[in-house]
């Protein structure tokens, strides 16, 4: 979950070039960041902090037109300066930028502190610069090779040591390149200009865009030598070289700016009025194609993490109530449990806002493995989603900042939708529902429900829990809801099916608790409605989130009746709630503690 970029050539101002490359990044993680430079000397000085980039700048780092940098999501080790990257050896000659997890890092650090090696932290990262260090001691007694060669052969030995999920920059003092290794965390390089000499390394292709779109994206188990003039991959195992083709990308990636809002939270929610609108002007052929593939596919299944979970699990009641078609859910994390009934027919749709999801890669290459035909519901165009995929459907919903989803949620829902309703051979009935949401969404973002959702977050802001029910595609809707709520505001919340209740959650409510319901016009209403009124009796204040008033309601928001669209307006009043108590409660919902817009480690 960090970022890391790597410059060498002839820009300008390389160490404050490369930071910026780092904020574009730090969707990956904020608790700290720091870059490494070469000075004209060729010794490395490095300035990290914690906390986020924000305003702060590296003209005291000594610019000689190479340098690296990372923005950390901890993993091992407190959010401090010693642990925040990059790291260097015992001589200082060496330093690394890592993003993953080295699993057997106490097994390779305890020989490694024997042979006398001083760790300054507490990480696992650090590990590997001393393994190289201490691997590049050895190979320099009694090498015949360049200082380079030896160098990059030692990263290589070193990276075959490391177990787990990573990828890693390391810059060493006298060879001017980069030597970086990937296994299962993304790494991309860039080929700039040969005038400029330049060439770059990043987690995302979308930090290398502003200098080339000559890219390569790494495949597992590669390591690649990086200098001005030369970029040679070489195979992890053996070290023989491979021929690799760079593709020209054509990306346009449009930077989302915060304009009149706070947050961008709020800004992603006033989106969804654009983005609901061209996902029902969508394309028809395309989404038709990928109709025919659920249609024809004997064993269909929905997974994704988050937001992107609670998206799947509702397509499960849209496509079994609009297409009458049997889709099977699972949460990316828990799907390895369902590998064993995958086949060639078997079709694996992942849904996914980054497409960086490390828990939804892995399960999905294991699906390819079983034979099973990859679909991609991803926002990020040429992300690790999108480029795995035998077939992708983009939600164009336009990046997404705020580490709290939204657009991107009812993206998803949409396009499920519409796929649904084509299935169903009522793609016109589909649009017009959609369109209803829309206008149901207009509804909920003028002032006057605003005022309501601001006047409930007021009183909700101060409590220890709030509950969430909702019934049939209202119960992944109260799921969402709930998450948004915890992961802006931090006030726990929970989602749960409302005839759960009596199976032990109602025990939870006493007097004043918050409980809100999900009451859309559909089978689920009543049922849900004598939910409310059992922990009503028991003192709960109720919140309807419903297309009509009623007298149990101590606090009602109007959501208009659109069909199971309603799932949409009922989902960003809950998006609203959750950014309206991160208001209140003066923390950053674009920007939470402790998480990342992308979880790129397990
Ligand atoms: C959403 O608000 C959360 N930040 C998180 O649950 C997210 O949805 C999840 O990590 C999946 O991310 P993805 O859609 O990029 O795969």
């Amino acid at each position: 979950m960090c970022g890391i970029f790597g410059y060498i050539g002839k820009g300008k101002n390389v160490p404050q070039l490369v930071l910026a490359g780092l904020k574009s990044l730090e969707y990956r993680g904020y608790d700290s960041w720091g870059i490494a430079s070469l000075d004209k000397q060729g010794r490395i000085r490095i300035k990290k902090k914690t906390g986020k980039i924000g305003e702060n700048n590296v003209e005291t780092l000594p610019d000689n037109g190479m340098a690296l940098g990372h923005t950390r999501w901890a993993t091992h080790g407190g959010v401090t300066v010693a642990n925040a990257h990059p790291h260097l050896d015992c001589s200082g000659k060496i330093t690394v930028i890592h993003n993953g997890i080295i699993e057997n890092y106490l097994e390779l650090k305890k020989p490694l502190i024997k042979k006398g090696h001083i760790f300054r932290s507490e990480t696992d990262t650090e590990v590997a610069v001393h393994l190289i260090e201490d691997i590049l001691a050895d190979h320099k007694k009694n090498s015949v090779k360049t200082v380079k060669e030896d160098f990059a052969e030692s990263v290589r030995l070193a990276f075959k040591k490391m177990s787990g999920l990573n990828a890693i920059i390391v810059m060493e003092a006298g060879s001017q390149v980069f030597v970086a290794a990937k296994n299962g965390s993304p790494l991309t390089i860039g080929r700039g200009t040969v005038q400029n000499e330049e060439n770059l390394l990043a987690s995302d292709a979308h930090a290398i865009l502003p200098f080339t779109r000559d890219l390569y994206f790494m495949e597992d188990d590669e390591v690649v030598t990086v200098g001005r003039k030369e970029i040679t991959v070489r195979k992890l195992a053996d070290g023989t070289k491979k021929q690799i083709k760079f593709q020209q990308v054509n990306w346009q990636i449009r930077e989302e700016v915060k304009g009149k809002f706070t947050h961008f939270m709020l800004k992603e929610i006033y989106d969804q009025i654009k983005v609901l609108q061209s996902v029902a002007s969508a394309d028809k052929v395309e989404l038709s194609k990928l109709a025919a593939l659920i249609a024809k596919s004997y064993g269909t299944y929905m997974i994704g993490c988050g937001t992107a979970a609670y998206a799947c699990l509702a397509g499960t009641y849209i496509f079994s109530k609009i297409a009458k078609k049997h889709v099977n859910f699972s949460i990316a994390s828990e799907f390895g449990y369902l590998l064993d009934f995958l086949t060639k027919q078997s079709l694996v749709i992942g849904l996914s806002q980054s497409g960086e999801t490390i828990d939804l890669l892995d399960s999905l290459k294991k699906a390819k493995e079983k034979g099973a035909t990859i679909v991609a519901l991803v926002n990020v165009l040429g992300s690790s989603l999108y480029r795995l995929s035998d077939h992708k459907l983009l939600l164009q919903a336009g990046s997404e900042k705020a580490v709290v989803s939204t657009k991107a949620f009812t993206a998803k829902l949409a396009y499920l939708m519409m796929l649904a309703y084509i299935l169903a051979g009522k793609a016109e009935l589909g649009k017009n529902y959609l369109l209803k949401a829309v206008q149901a969404v207009e509804a909920i973002l003028k002032s006057d429900f605003q005022q309501k959702i601001i006047n409930l977050a007021q009183k909700l802001a101060s409590r220890q829990h709030i509950y969430l029910i909702g019934r049939g595609i209202s119960y992944p809707i109260a799921l969402e809801s709930a998450l948004k709520i915890k992961e802006a505001s931090y006030i726990h919340a929970e989602g749960f099916a409302g005839g759960e209740l009596k199976h032990g959650v109602i025990a939870l409510i006493e007097k004043n608790t918050p409980c809100i319901g999900f009451l859309p016009n559909d089978e689920s209403y009543n049922d849900t409605l004598s939910g409310l009124m059992e922990m009503k009796s028991r003192g709960g204040m109720i919140i309807g989130v419903s297309f009509r008033h009623h007298e149990i309601f101590d606090e009602y928001l109007p959501v208009s009746d659109c069909g199971i669209a309603s799932a949409i307006p009922n989902a960003v009043a809950g998006q609203l709630l959750g950014y309206y108590l991160t208001v209140q409660k003066g923390v950053d919902p674009d920007k939470p503690r402790n998480l990342a817009k992308s979880v790129t480690v397990k």
